[in-house]
């Protein structure tokens, strides 16, 4: 069952207009949240960067932050698998095909509900290789815009290489991956690019920034060289689906001796342990918005 403009319907029986802002122009927005035990994790953060996306992009968000959280609640409810990947997205509507902004169209939401898939232990164990491409994305990367044919090509150059994702670089410089961030580890320090519009401000980016700082790992977010990406002792790319997820490989030249490394498994075990404190929890009266 997915939802469509209030209403939860199955998947064949919800129809959008061709004429629909999202198909013709990818003029909207979007946010992807993970569900532990049917408990979404970290919903009020997913829907501050949803208003703020909404924001930017000047379209009107149709829903208070209660209205989202009942509505997510409810699609979560319908699903017969407990750890979901809940995407959702807002379009500026169904207009006459005209670049400027339509005057009286609603925005159209979409919401739909995928089993959530995290990488296996063995997976995590091994760790996965990077291919390093130009970013060539548009300068407002911290929209989390429907728009992705940028990110689209550049995740198929690693998936063309068998790899797990495409790292970037933007003058010399890192910025994310194609749908992850980037942290690097260089003499015990972690490192990542400080929050601009050259990157998505990551949902997960945050979680380990705040785990670092309760358990005092040294972390830092500084503009990173792509020698310093190449020459670091760890990489890591952090997405809500990946979470913590280490690369052993950039452009077939090992990272460090080619395997995950300690801070990488230190801040997998601590991600692990705050999400089950997290589902322990487990009370949806907990989850605020
Ligand atoms: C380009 C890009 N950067 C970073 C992220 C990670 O964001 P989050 O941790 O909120 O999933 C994503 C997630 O989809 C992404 O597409």
């Amino acid at each position: 069952m997915v939802f469509l403009n209030g209403k939860v319907l199955p998947v064949d029986d919800a129809k959008v207009s061709v004429l629909d802002r999202g198909f013709i122009f990818g003029d909207g927005v979007y946010e992807l949240v993970p569900v532990y035990s049917r408990v979404p994790f970290r919903l009020a953060e997913h829907l501050a960067r949803l208003e703020r996306s909404l924001a930017e992009a000047r379209i009107r968000n149709p829903y208070s932050r209660e209205q989202w959280r009942d509505y997510i609640f409810q699609l979560i409810d319908r699903q017969s698998f407990d750890d979901q990947g809940v995407y959702f997205q807002v379009t500026r509507g169904v207009a006459k095909r005209d670049h400027a902004f339509p005057k009286n169209a609603e925005p159209t939401v979409f919401m739909m509900s995928n089993p959530l898939v995290n990488p296996p232990p063995e997976q995590v164990e091994r760790g996965g290789a990077a291919v390093s491409a130009q970013d060539n994305r548009w300068l407002r990367c911290d929209i989390k815009s429907i728009s992705l044919i940028g990110n689209v090509l550049l995740r198929q150059v690693s998936a063309e290489a068998g790899a797990t994702e495409t790292i970037l670089f933007r003058d010399g410089r890192l910025t994310e991956a194609s749908a992850s961030n980037v942290f690097i580890v260089r003499r015990g320090v972690i490192q990542s690019p400080p929050k601009s519009s050259l990157i998505l401000p990551g949902i997960t980016y945050d979680v380990v920034a705040e785990l670092a700082a309760t358990h005092g790992l040294p972390l830092e977010f500084k503009e990173i060289a792509e020698q310093d990406v190449r020459g670091a002792d760890e990489v890591w790319v952090t997405s809500s689906s990946k979470e913590v997820f280490a690369i052993i490989s950039l452009d077939g030249a090992k990272i460090g001796d080619g395997l995950p490394g300690p801070v990488f498994r230190r801040m997998y075990r601590l991600y692990q342990e705050f999400k089950q404190q997290v589902m322990r929890a487990g009370k949806r009266e907990a989850v605020s918005v």
